[in-house]
């Protein structure tokens, strides 16, 4: 096996996952008797010069922290120069070159970049900064909106950590014959929202894949056994003629009919909590693939779960199966996003459980 040197990054939002990834990842790296190295603080590290490295054979990460949420690496700092300050600067250019110098000083044979559709598609965009090296791209997000893969690192620890969230408020809800309107992140994803819907027995599901009518979701209230419970709400949602938080204005439609109720706001939580089992073998099994494809001289490619097999697709591919958007923080930058499907088969199952999901999917 011939020897190689690889790095690993962590950018975009972290999640419940990131570490295990790069313990397995370490781990099949020292087995093989590679060099690996941890690019500190996402984007920002790596444009240092020289760019922020650290050892991560240290055999004290190696215990600590593989189960735990967050990034060893760290993500990177919001005030910092990254794709989108650059971006805002008009100095793209000159950022995506210093990206390409650092990753040349640094001398490596492969890069594993976790990241989440925004740096995915970065990645494809501007392929030429990984020119020379081999690109693995391993997904993570708890929006669950990256195409291709049918999971991503991260997803099942954030809806463990709204069930359990909710489980609480349940008790409490309950004492006190109220309703609490829950607010998932997601962004325009609906699926963290519908997930967690689901496995808390949610009362409605509100996700901006399908619209909805208020006055049907209040009906749909009243009409419940139970004078408690949870209105499960994505923040990609919106109601025309309401601006502010959509949890706020679901829970003032509630007040207008006399529907005792309150807001929670479960916010980062989705992105803490120790790494459930899934994820873990998720974050295992990506590794694997990732070890492999670098082995195998593959460059441009993501790992991805399909249909139960591990294996890689192309960046090219990623990108052309989502639905291209704008990125709303990096101008001329597109993303390729997933979103809940008009077929998916929670949201067929969430309405034989009796579970308002809206009227009419968009
Ligand atoms: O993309 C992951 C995510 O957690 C979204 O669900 C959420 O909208 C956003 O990031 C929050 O970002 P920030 O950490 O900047 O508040």
């Amino acid at each position: 096996m011939n020897h190689k040197k690889i790095g690993i990054i962590t950018t975009g939002g972290d999640c419940s996952g990131l570490n295990t990834a790069i313990q397995r990842i370490v781990d099949g790296c020292v087995r093989r008797k590679w060099d690996i190295i941890g690019i500190k603080d996402g984007t920002d590290g790596l444009c240092c010069t020289p760019a922020k490295t650290v050892d991560l054979t240290d055999e004290s990460f190696q215990f600590a922290a593989s189960h735990l949420a967050g990034s060893i690496l760290s993500n990177g700092h919001s005030w910092a120069e990254n794709f989108e300050s650059s971006a805002k600067a008009g100095k793209l250019g000159s950022f995506n070159k210093k990206l390409q110098k650092s990753l040349k000083d640094l001398n490596l044979d492969a890069l594993v970049l976790i990241g989440g559709n925004g740096s995915l598609s970065l990645a494809h965009m501007y392929r030429e900064i990984y020119n020379g090296l081999s690109l693995v791209c391993v997904p993570k997000t708890i929006d669950m909106d990256v195409p291709l893969t049918d999971k991503t690192i991260g997803f099942d620890t954030a809806v463990q950590q709204l069930v359990s969230y909710c489980d609480q408020l349940l008790l409490t809800a309950r004492s006190h014959h109220r309703w609490f309107v829950v607010q998932t992140m997601g962004r325009d994803c609906g699926n963290l929202a519908l997930n967690a819907g689901i496995a808390v027995a949610a009362d409605a599901i509100l996700i901006p894949e399908i619209k909805f009518d208020v006055e049907n979701l209040v009906k749909h209230i009243k009409q419940s056994k139970r004078d408690y419970g949870i209105i499960m709400v994505s923040e990609g949602i919106s109601i025309r003629g309401h601006s502010g938080k959509p949890a706020d204005m679901i829970s003032r439609a509630l007040n207008s009919a006399n529907i005792p109720n309150r807001t929670a706001y479960p916010e980062h939580i989705q992105r803490a909590g120790d790494t459930v089992a899934s994820d873990r073998i998720l974050a295992t099994g990506f590794a694997d693939t990732a070890l492999k494809a670098i082995e195998n001289n593959e460059t441009y490619v993501m790992t991805v779960l399909q249909d139960g097999e591990y294996k890689t697709v192309s960046l090219d591919d990623f990108f052309n199966a989502g639905k291209k958007e704008k990125d709303p923080n990096i101008t001329g930058a597109i993303t390729s996003n997933r979103y809940v499907e008009p077929d998916d088969v929670l949201l067929q199952i969430a309405t034989d459980m009796g579970i308002y999901i809206g009227e009419k999917r968009k």
